[in-house]
């Protein structure tokens, strides 16, 4: 009698204790699939035995990392309770890059595939790339960019110290970083880099990923190749020419949709309510009539001519309007986007 009494509370105990357990073991187990794709990339690349990237950030500083949002997205920052000098009387990044992902597809870039994102995510959809992953890239200022900027951008090429540095003087037309607020900027490119998560490994990956330890140096590089076989390494830029007269379709078959929505996500980010320049753009007859008015000359007043030209600095006139390359805004988005002012004008 007293031996099945034992044995009952026996069976009890253990059964209590599985039901008990489970849920543990499951939050537990949960916990390290989450924890591998909470791992930023180029922390996983350098486990599996990567080479170290050449901005490689060794310890990430939460302070400093806050600096350097200051910097991007304000222009300057606060030491010693005083404000600190600024990069751009005229620009700060965010006005042309954002900050957040641009792609469905982190593997693409392809303009409809980008505009669609900002579409689906509300962001502007900007001349730059974005500064999410940009950590994680190698290779800046790609193919045209040396047309515009010549020399400036050999050395950017592979050094993403550098890119950044052209950009705060030559991009923002500011001035060159000092080391701190280079060191600060790269800490907020870290915090902004790609995770496992963002990059839709297969579950043979991931399952790799979880036992790193244990993989062979073979196996080791197959992750290493799917890793980096799932995010783009740099962004291409192609310059076109302002489109000649004969080619233009003058928004004939275009999308008035999508091209309220550069409008109003590109075009107007910069112009509505005269922001960054005096030419103040929004959606109304007016605005719109002026490029009608101008859409067969090679002015920068008109469509086909500012958007492939953009505008330059010039002594005494700092602010200017970046070109867009094929890769920030296609032909046919340029169609589309006429295919909008032309309605717009009533036309
Ligand atoms: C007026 C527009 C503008 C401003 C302001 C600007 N940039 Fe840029 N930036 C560009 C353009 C255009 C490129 C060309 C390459 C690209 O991003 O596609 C670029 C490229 C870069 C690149 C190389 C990116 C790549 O993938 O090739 C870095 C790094 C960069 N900018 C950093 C900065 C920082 C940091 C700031 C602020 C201090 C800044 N930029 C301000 C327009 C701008
Ligand atoms: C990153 C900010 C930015 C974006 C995006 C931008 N612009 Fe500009 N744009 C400027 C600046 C700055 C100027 C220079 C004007 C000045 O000196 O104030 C300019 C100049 C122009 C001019 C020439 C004005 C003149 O009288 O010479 C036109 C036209 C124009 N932009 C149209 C557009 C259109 C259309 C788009 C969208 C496809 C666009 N801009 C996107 C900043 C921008």
């Amino acid at each position: 009698m007293k031996q099945t009494y034992v044995l009952l509370v026996g069976i009890f105990l253990i059964g209590t204790s599985a039901i008990l357990m489970k849920p543990d073991n499951q939050a537990r187990n949960q916990k390290r699939i989450l924890d591998v794709e909470q791992l930023a990339v180029s922390d996983v690349l350098l486990m599996l035995g990567d080479d170290t990237l050449i901005h490689h950030v060794q310890q990430v500083d939460p302070q400093k990392v806050k600096v350097g949002e200051d910097l991007v997205l304000n222009g300057f920052t606060e030491r010693d309770g005083k404000k600190t000098k600024r990069i751009s009387t005229h620009f700060v990044c965010t006005d042309c890059h954002n900050l957040k992902r641009e792609f469905d597809d982190i593997t693409s870039d392809d303009p409809a595939d980008r505009l669609k994102y900002a579409k689906a995510n509300d962001i502007p959809f900007l001349p730059a790339s974005t500064f999410w992953g940009i950590y994680n890239r190698t290779s800046f200022y790609n193919k045209d960019y040396v047309k515009k900027y010549g020399d400036l951008v050999v050395n950017a090429r592979d050094s993403l110290d550098n890119a950044t540095q052209v950009c705060a003087k030559y991009c923002s037309s500011g001035r060159y970083l000092e080391q701190w607020e280079l060191d600060a900027v790269m800490q907020y490119f870290k915090s902004l880099e790609l995770r496992v998560k963002d990059l839709g490994l297969d579950a043979t990956t991931l399952k790799s990923l979880r036992n790193i330890g244990k993989l062979s140096s073979s196996e080791k590089d197959k992750v290493i190749a799917k890793i980096k076989g799932a995010y783009i390494h740099k962004y291409d830029a192609t310059f076109l020419e302002t489109l000649p007269r004969e080619e233009r379709k003058y928004g004939e078959g275009g999308d008035p949709e999508n091209g309220e929505l550069i409008y109003e996500e590109s075009c107007m980010y910069c112009h509505g309510s005269a922001r960054l320049t005096y030419l103040s753009l929004g959606k109304n007859k007016l605005d719109a009539r002026m490029f009608w008015y101008n859409k067969d000359s090679y002015r920068d007043q008109s469509l086909y001519q500012i958007v492939r030209h953009g505008t330059y600095s010039k002594p005494g006139r700092r602010q200017y309007m970046p070109l867009y390359t094929e890769e920030k805004m296609s032909d046919v988005q340029l169609n589309d986007l006429m295919a909008y002012l032309k309605q717009l004008a009533e036309k």
